[in-house]
């Protein structure tokens, strides 16, 4: 089967093509235009600007993925979509563009979470996860521990009370002047620093309440006073000490469950997944089954949510053309999903 993914949910243009079947998921075309210099000056996704741009870029990148993949547009047999959660401007323009190609291809069309999405960024390759897994989902706009029972059954074990990891990224680097995203500039950094950092101690991290739960803000601020108490503070061993933390606590949460509950098929997805200490602490982890994608599908791809939905399409789950996009869903990022599966 041949899945055409689109993703249109922040600042990335993407159209992936996928040759699924239930031996292998073929990446044939991952087409990634991202709009990272043009947020760049603001520090942050401007929502307006995101959409103009997807309008302006979509077309080529489709033209792209098909000259990549060398496939005509009729031997498309599938169209996924992401409809939620995202800036509604841009996920209409990914929404409108597949819409109008099923009209056109008369094949069928299948809304995708995005969250779910990168989850299957892990399926693309041969060997996919068993159930039930652990998942953890890190982006920028994120932070969800959670058990996966089946394609269709996912339980939020724990989530960020406020910031989410990869925004946490993103802010201390805003404040450190360091550029945009922070998660690759703070991540190179730390990752070339080989002296002592600066210990800081993560949200909740001793938490009996929330034990699975996430809180990054008051890291955050806990950075920003001690560069406001030392004045004389060494940059790179901040910028490690906040990498340590954050990340640690991810690991350390993570485990936990998968000591709780004995599950030891752990799949991590999102753009925080291709952090390199993290990668680390977790692939020198024995007795446990780690899932990392490839550092390219970790941040947002068209080929994750063709192949998410290959593994919708086998539970008969296609949508009409009147399906619409949602922002935040109230009742939680898999509120529209679970209805959806029922
Ligand atoms: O999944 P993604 O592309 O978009 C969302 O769905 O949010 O994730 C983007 C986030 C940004 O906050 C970025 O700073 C972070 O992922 N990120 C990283 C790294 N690469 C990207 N964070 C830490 N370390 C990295 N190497
Ligand atoms: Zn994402």
């Amino acid at each position: 089967m041949i899945v055409l993914g689109v993703e249109t949910s922040c600042d990335e243009t993407a159209i992936g093509i996928v040759s699924a079947g239930k031996d292998k998921r073929d990446v044939l075309a991952n087409i990634i235009s991202t709009q990272i210099e043009e947020h760049k000056k603001y520090a942050g996704v401007v929502p307006e600007i995101a959409s103009r741009l997807h309008l302006q870029k979509i077309n080529t990148v489709f033209d792209k993925a098909l000259e990549v993949s060398g496939l005509s547009p009729e031997t498309i047999d599938l169209i996924g979509v992401v409809n939620q959660p995202g800036l509604v401007g841009s996920l209409m323009i990914g929404a409108s563009f597949a819409k109008t190609l099923t009209l056109k291809l008369k094949k069928p069309i299948i809304t995708v979470n995005h969250l779910i999405a990168h989850l299957y960024s892990n399926f693309l390759k041969n060997e996919t996860p068993s159930f039930p897994y652990i998942g953890l989902l890190i982006s920028g706009g994120h932070t969800l521990l959670m058990i996966v029972s089946s394609h269709q059954e996912y339980k939020i074990i724990g989530t960020t009370l406020d910031d989410a990891v990869g925004e946490a990224y993103d802010k201390i680097a805003k404040f450190l002047n360091l550029g945009y995203p922070g998660g690759p500039i703070i991540d190179k950094i730390s990752e070339s620093y080989k002296g002592e950092c600066v210990k800081f101690t993560p949200g909740l991290s001793n938490s009996k309440k929330n034990k699975y739960n996430f809180s990054y803000s008051g890291l955050k601020t806990a950075v920003l006073y001690h560069t406001r108490e030392n004045p004389d503070y060494k940059r790179e061993s901040v910028i490690k000490g906040f990498q340590v933390a954050a990340i640690k606590v991810l690991y350390e949460k993570t485990m936990n469950l998968s000591k709780e509950t004995g599950i030891k098929n752990i799949v991590i997805a999102g753009g925080v997944a291709s952090n390199s200490y993290l990668r680390e602490l977790f692939l020198n982890t024995k007795g446990v089954n780690i899932h990392l994608p490839d550092p390219v599908f970790c941040t947002d791809n068209g080929a994750m949510v063709a192949c998410c939905a290959y593994y919708k399409s086998k539970l008969k789950k296609v949508d009409g053309l009147d399906f619409e996009v949602y922002s935040k869903p109230k009742g939680g990022p898999l509120a529209y999903l679970k209805k959806d599966l029922r």
